[in-house]
């Protein structure tokens, strides 16, 4: 899909340079350790969705796995969601979401957990416009999910 100049499409293997790199700068540096850049290179275009930008290439992704849990219930587990910080503020995380969203619904996921510490007002803010709401918590983190069937899934995001 492409809005405002950004594509939003499943991870190539050619991108797993700029990946690695973009989710060192958001995650304190931390790197992708080889079994996860195996399983990207292979399943990424289906467990990684990137935002392109015409010329500052990648500029965000989200990232899910399957947890043992929820897994049988048809519910996918989004693991990290990063905006690179010169693009923040302008929507790309909520399209993101919306999205992934709408792409694993079509093809019979049922729903999309995610926990996101109670401090990072972003994210939240950002999870609660792409029609997550809030399950539960622990005593640093909110439970969201969204589901298929979520009338906010209507609206074109
Ligand atoms: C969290 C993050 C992904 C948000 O990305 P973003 O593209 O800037 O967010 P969006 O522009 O899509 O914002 C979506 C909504 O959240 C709101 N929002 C964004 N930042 C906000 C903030 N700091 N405080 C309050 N609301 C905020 C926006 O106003 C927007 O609401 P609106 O549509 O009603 O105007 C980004 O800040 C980021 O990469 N942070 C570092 C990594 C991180 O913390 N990831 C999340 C781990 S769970």
């Amino acid at each position: 899909m492409e809005r405002d100049g950004l594509e939003l499409r499943g991870l190539r293997p050619a991108d797993l340079r700029r990946l690695s790199k973009l989710h060192g700068l958001l995650r304190s540096g931390a790197k992708l350790n080889v079994w996860r850049l195996l399983l990207f290179c292979v399943a990424g275009r289906k467990l990684i969705l990137v935002a392109e930008n015409a010329t500052a290439g990648i500029i965000a992704f989200e990232m899910f796995y399957f947890r043992k849990d929820e897994s049988a219930s048809g519910i996918i587990h989004e693991a990290f969601i990063g905006v690179h910080p010169d693009f923040r503020n302008r929507g790309i995380s909520k399209s993101l979401r919306t999205h992934s969203s709408k792409s694993y619904f079509s093809s019979g996921i049922r729903g999309i957990s995610t926990n996101i510490s109670r401090e990072n007002v972003a994210s939240l803010a950002s999870a609660l416009c792409a029609g997550f709401t809030i399950q539960d918590h622990t005593s640093t983190h909110e439970k969201l999910s969204l589901f298929l069937g979520n009338p906010s899934l209507d609206d074109d995001a």
